[in-house]
């Protein structure tokens, strides 16, 4: 049987028998404004505002529910996680606009998806949501 075969077999198989790749947990570091540290491990494709709801993390408020429509999740994005989180989208910007004391490292935490690729960000909590 050829490889293609094979793989056209295996793309065909019932729901079940093949193996899906073990998921990946991924961890997020909050630092409050105080230096205090607080790590918390989420499944991907939860939030970084879900992941902090789910542990309590202090000074993340989330009142919309993720709706990108409160600014009360807003974080500060470590300069080297910069780059793998991305830039904010145009409406999550004009929210951002409503946040306190908005950086260039400012993300609102409700649009940042969890990923293999964010295993060890680091945010900052702002030293107040308002
Ligand atoms: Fe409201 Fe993020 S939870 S904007």
């Amino acid at each position: 049987m050829s490889v293609e075969n094979r793989i056209d077999r295996l793309n065909r198989a019932p729901e079940g028998w093949r193996q899906e790749p073990a998921q990946t947990m991924a961890k997020i570091t909050f630092v409050q404004e105080d230096g205090t540290r607080q790590e918390v491990v989420a499944e991907p494709g939860l939030t970084v505002m879900e992941a902090a709801k789910t542990e309590d993390v202090p000074g993340i408020e989330a009142e919309c529910g993720g709706a990108c429509a409160c600014a009360t999740c807003h974080v500060y994005v470590e300069p080297e996680w910069r780059e793998a989180v991305g830039p904010p989208s145009e409406m999550e910007e004009d929210m951002l606009d409503f946040a306190f004391d908005v950086r260039e490292e400012s993300r609102l935490s409700c649009q940042i998806r969890i990923s293999d690729k964010l295993d060890g960000l680091v945010v900052k909590v702002p030293a107040k949501q308002f």
